[in-house]
């Protein structure tokens, strides 16, 4: 891509990013843009930022870099949304122009107080790492504060480089605050701070230190009440693979307990990965008016190749997802904002499959399919997505490793990983197969495959780069039935 020189003398600001990005929308190559997910309007987008509400409307910010499609000085991108379908791209809010962030604004996250909205971000200046407020009256203009957690309220022996992404919620009348660190002994960590005003904080505790996390620290902690528990979210950078869990380079974890957040002890009573699939991190959260627990999440993964860098744009967020405890398990299933868009619905009902079986009308690659498989006798079951000649993609349930896989080995297009990671093509997980059933809700949107197994009882998510639009379903081994299958295109 050609794009015009970003800034001259090399400094920043919030201003020149939004005239660069008027003036490069239209280099973007739209070949793999999606059409309902969150993505740059230009260059680089990782994690999400400061999501919640305020002003009446929802608030998305983002790790953004505006002049090119890989990762640079971080800016705070900004979107805002009515139902976190469509999105509306505000000005930029943040850009590194300070002497505390010269090098990034790095993650963070938002709060209203007295009619003001806070964003409280990583501001990194050389190898130091603090946490800094910046205040917006309506919405839109950011003017910031400076930093209200310096390094030397770090406790003793921890290092100022690793000291991010303050999560800050209101509990029993005080603001707390979560950071990913590392501890004296550099184990992963997280502390915890208290304030009063938002503006001084004072160190409480670490909530967790842990030495699975082998390359770095829990990244980007988010936290929240729900159906009766506390929960806390992390992405722990290098967590050790468990069976078929956190296979990748950095994972993304939640926690159920209790928090006892006056002594800073999370009590935990379930651990699991959120999504078992390629593409998926930095989760965070808000409440909606109506009471709901949304969560988004970057829809890229350290350390891989970009296949969409060539078009000049790279990383996207989830479609965002609503969450519920059951059973002692964190469910997650897309917001229900998202039927409105549904258009030229087709049903199928009782279908035998065998070997290969393609439905009329049922391809595309911007629809929602729900389907319910009886396993029947087959070893494999399942469908295949982004389908052109040699070239698919296969989500399938496997009888002998009794899992579902997730397989983009065969799309076509080659994505390289770190070498620390075994492969960036296969994923799988363990579901409830009771009375020999499965059911999957699977949202496809030009290059992402987003997959929710049983009501949501796990999920995988993964970008996929192809040109094909053909959808087979597939049993080997023996057959299986297609109880009932809805198809939708989704029109935004
Ligand atoms: C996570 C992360 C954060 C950091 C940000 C920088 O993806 O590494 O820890 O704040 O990205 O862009």
């Amino acid at each position: 891509m050609k794009t015009k020189t970003p800034v001259s003398g090399g400094s920043y600001g919030t201003k020149i990013a939004d005239l660069y990005i008027v003036h490069n929308l239209a280099a973007v190559n739209g070949s793999s843009r999606h059409t309902y997910h969150v993505m740059p309007p230009v260059g680089w987008m990782n994690d999400p930022n400061g999501f919640g509400e305020a002003f009446g409307k929802y608030h998305l910010f983002y790790q953004f870099y505006p002049y090119g499609p890989s990762w640079d000085s971080m800016h705070w991108g900004h979107y805002t949304t009515e139902d976190f379908v469509k999105w509306k791209l505000e000005p930029t809010a943040l850009a590194p122009d300070g002497a505390d962030d010269c090098d990034g604004c790095f993650s963070g996250s938002s709060v209203v107080k007295d009619g003001k909205l806070y964003l409280v971000y990583t501001s990194v200046a050389g190898d130091r790492q603090t946490q800094s407020l910046a205040v917006s009256e309506d919405g839109v203009h950011f003017e910031k504060l400076g930093v209200v957690i310096p390094s030397d309220q770090l406790p003793k022996g921890c290092p100022k480089t690793d000291f991010r992404d303050p999560k800050v919620f209101r509990r029993g009348g005080s603001y707390f605050l979560l950071a990913g660190g590392l501890s004296e002994k550099n184990e992963g960590a997280i502390l915890l701070y208290r304030s009063e005003d938002l503006f001084h904080w004072t160190f409480v505790n670490f909530v967790r230190k842990d030495a699975r996390t082998t390359r770095g620290t829990y990244e980007c902690p988010d936290f929240f009440e729900l159906d009766g528990y506390d929960v806390l979210l992390a992405s722990p950078q290098g967590y050790k693979t468990e069976d078929w869990r956190y296979e990748n380079v950095q994972s993304s974890i939640y926690l159920l307990g209790k928090f006892d957040e006056t002594r800073g002890v999370f009590e935990t009573a379930v651990e699991d990965e959120i999504d078992g699939g390629f593409d998926f991190y930095a989760p965070q959260t808000l409440q909606t008016r109506d009471g709901r627990t949304v969560m988004i999440a970057w829809m890229q993964m350290w350390q891989r190749f970009f296949p969409t860098a060539k078009h000049g744009w790279t990383g996207s967020m989830i479609l965002p997802r609503e969450l519920a405890v059951k059973d002692g398990k964190l469910y997650q299933n897309p917001v229900r904002e998202i039927e409105r868009y549904r258009w030229n619905p087709v049903h199928f009902g009782n279908v035998t499959i065998g070997n290969r079986n393609e439905l009329t009308k049922v391809n595309g690659t911007r629809i929602e399919l729900c389907f319910t498989l009886d396993l029947g006798t087959a070893q494999r079951v399942g469908i295949k997505l982004y389908q052109k000649g040699e070239h698919d993609v296969r989500i399938y349930y496997d009888r002998e490793r009794d899992r579902v896989v997730f397989d983009r080995s065969r799309m076509g297009v080659e994505i390289t990983h770190d070498a620390e990671e075994k492969d960036a093509v296969i994923r799988s997980v363990k579901v409830s197969t009771e009375r020999n059933m499965l059911s999957m809700r699977i949202f496809l949107d030009v290059s992402s495959c987003e997959v929710f197994l049983n009501g949501g009882e796990r999920t995988m998510t993964g970008n996929v780069y192809s040109d094909g639009d053909g959808i087979t379903f597939f049993a080997e081994g023996g057959t299986a039935r297609l109880v009932c299958l809805d198809k939708y295109d989704i029109v935004v």
